[in-house]
């Protein structure tokens, strides 16, 4: 049976074409990262202002997917490792890989009832096109969060990404972590929380590092 076409665009966006969009995208982030595995209390003056670092990142990208009526159910980003927080760069730094080879995907964020049609497979090409095709790098790069498999609060039905990114043709580097910060409902401050990169080559021939 033919997969009927989604209603969803989809449209990369750079500079201060993202402006109109961040207040969207600021409330989807906060929406969709209250689930596990992140369980994040996100606010929106926080949100709006690191969603503007992508804007004010020259080599930034955000794909955001736009359902009729014009509402943003999902978002994606990508930069070069370069511009990346330095807390993302410290790793690849100090395991010598070279930050100017790398694009960072930063998230992908999608409504629930927007899953499964397609839209996580079209934030990956289009960041990877981007990184490869318009940016010239040869690696994309995205970590993950790393929970206790034991963790209570992990949902029974919930069905980790793994699969989705190795289809994807990422490689897990279980040793190349970074440490990111954010406040976990149910906690009155931030707590520092450990995530682990998984790298896809971008062009035939080049060797996974
Ligand atoms: C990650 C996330 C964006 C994925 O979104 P999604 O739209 O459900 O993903 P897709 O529909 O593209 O892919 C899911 C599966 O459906 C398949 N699929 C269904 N319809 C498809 C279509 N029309 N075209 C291509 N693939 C399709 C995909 O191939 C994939 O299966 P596979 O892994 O066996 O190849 C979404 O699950 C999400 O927002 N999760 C919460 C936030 C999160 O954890 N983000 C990741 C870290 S920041």
């Amino acid at each position: 049976m033919a997969v009927p076409p989604s209603p969803l665009r989809f449209e990369l966006l750079r500079g201060a074409a993202l402006a109109p969009w961040l207040d969207q995208a600021a409330r989807l982030r906060i929406a969709v990262f209250r689930e596990w595995p992140y369980l994040y209390d996100g606010d929106e003056a926080y949100e709006r202002h690191y969603l503007a670092t992508y804007a004010e990142s020259p080599g930034a990208a955000l794909i955001a997917a736009i359902a009729p009526g014009d509402q943003v159910v999902g978002i994606s980003t990508c930069q070069p490792m370069t511009e990346a927080a330095a807390p993302v760069r410290a790793p690849f730094e100090a395991h010598g890989l070279d930050p100017r080879r790398f694009c960072y995907f930063g998230e992908s964020v999608l409504l629930p009832e927007w899953r499964g049609h397609g839209a996580g497979v079209r934030f990956f090409q289009e960041r990877e096109a981007h990184a490869r095709d318009t940016l010239g790098l040869d690696y994309a790069a995205f970590c993950a969060v790393l929970r206790d498999p034991d963790d209570p609060r992990r949902p029974k039905d919930y069905a980790p990404l793994d699969g989705f990114w190795r289809r994807r043709g990422y490689t897990p580097y279980p040793d190349l972590r970074c440490v990111l910060s954010w406040r976990e409902i149910g906690q009155a401050e931030e707590t520092p929380h450990e995530l682990s990169f998984w790298i896809k080559p971008l062009t035939e021939g080049v060797p996974l590092p």
